[in-house]
């Protein structure tokens, strides 16, 4: 009789290709609808933690594919606006400018101001993945900036000015301000607004996996420096976005077609560009849920 084998995951082969600069790396000749075994698995951990952006290309992956292979990094967070999420997919939240009858099919205005996915939540995102449906022919790049040299690059002033220091995130500031002038923002149900009470974070964060430090605000979801009046929190928090998001800190991402893109919200603040709203553009997001920043 022959022997019974049982076949293990295959071994995918890939190339792990670090851009230009810090941040970014892409996988090339991965197919994520197959099989990854563990050191494969292990080998795009890695560089997560060493380019915080990692690019696979051409991925022709379900929802639920996506849904599986976030799955491996954590438990998958529910986005507080349950219009936007995908049809028996509640792990995906829908991001597209796209309007049918007179309805937003998703979220528009994800991404509009700098910020850090999740962060006005008590345990903030670890990571996000985000899969290309439809792209624009112009314009809908995503921006990403490295919060780890923002730290490390902050002149001594600033850095002793908020070494301690903890700052306010609120979910809610995005429909204040004139923030939702184009109100693609819905009107929170009591029930929502109970689910996205104000969070306070430290203002400079360790990466629980790299080590490294990282500043840990944004002009999205943080709204005042802790124990600092009004008007020097203002202008101490904007003088450390404006660091932040220096050109030499800054990765764009021109987005191709089926790119699935997975960053680390722990080391990076990330920005959508827009495109022209006449574009369709719609990408599927998975958010998976970090530590407690510490
Ligand atoms: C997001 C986001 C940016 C973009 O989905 O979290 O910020 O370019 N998106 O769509
Ligand atoms: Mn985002």
């Amino acid at each position: 009789m022959p022997a019974v084998s049982f076949a293990a995951p295959s071994s995918q082969s890939f190339e792990v290709v670090p851009l230009a600069g810090e941040v970014g790396v892409e996988i090339i000749g991965l197919d994520l609808s197959q099989p990854l075994n563990d050191a494969g698995f292990a080998r795009i951990h890695k560089a997560h933690l060493d380019y915080h952006v990692v690019i696979f290309r051409d991925q022709r992956i379900t929802p639920q594919q996506q849904v599986d292979f976030s799955r491996r990094f954590g438990v998958l967070q529910i986005h507080v606006l349950k219009q936007f999420l995908l049809a028996n997919h509640p792990e995906i939240l829908i991001v597209s400018n796209v309007v049918e009858n007179g309805q937003p099919i998703g979220l528009g205005d994800a991404g509009k101001y700098w910020h850090s996915d999740l962060s006005y939540k008590e345990l903030p995102s670890l990571g996000s993945m985000l899969h290309a449906q439809e792209l624009p022919c112009e314009g809908g790049d995503t921006l990403f900036a490295n919060m780890h040299r923002a730290w490390d690059t902050l002149p001594q002033n600033l850095r002793e000015a908020v070494e301690g220091k903890s700052a306010v995130h609120s979910y809610v500031s995005r429909y204040s301000e004139g923030k939702n002038a184009d109100n693609w923002r819905p009107k929170l149900t009591p029930e929502q607004l109970a689910q996205v009470v104000e969070v306070t974070h430290p203002i400079v964060r360790t990466h629980p996996e790299n080590g490294r430090k990282a500043l840990f605000v944004s002009e999205g979801f943080t709204t005042r420096i802790v124990g600092l009046p009004d008007d020097e929190s203002r202008d101490l928090l904007a003088q450390l976005y404006a660091h932040s998001v220096l050109p030499e800190h800054v990765y764009r991402h021109q987005w191709q077609a089926r790119d699935m893109v997975f960053w680390d919200n722990r080391s990076l603040i990330h920005l959508a560009a827009g495109c022209p709203p006449a574009l369709r553009r719609t990408l599927y997001r998975t958010t998976i849920q970090g530590d407690a920043p510490f």
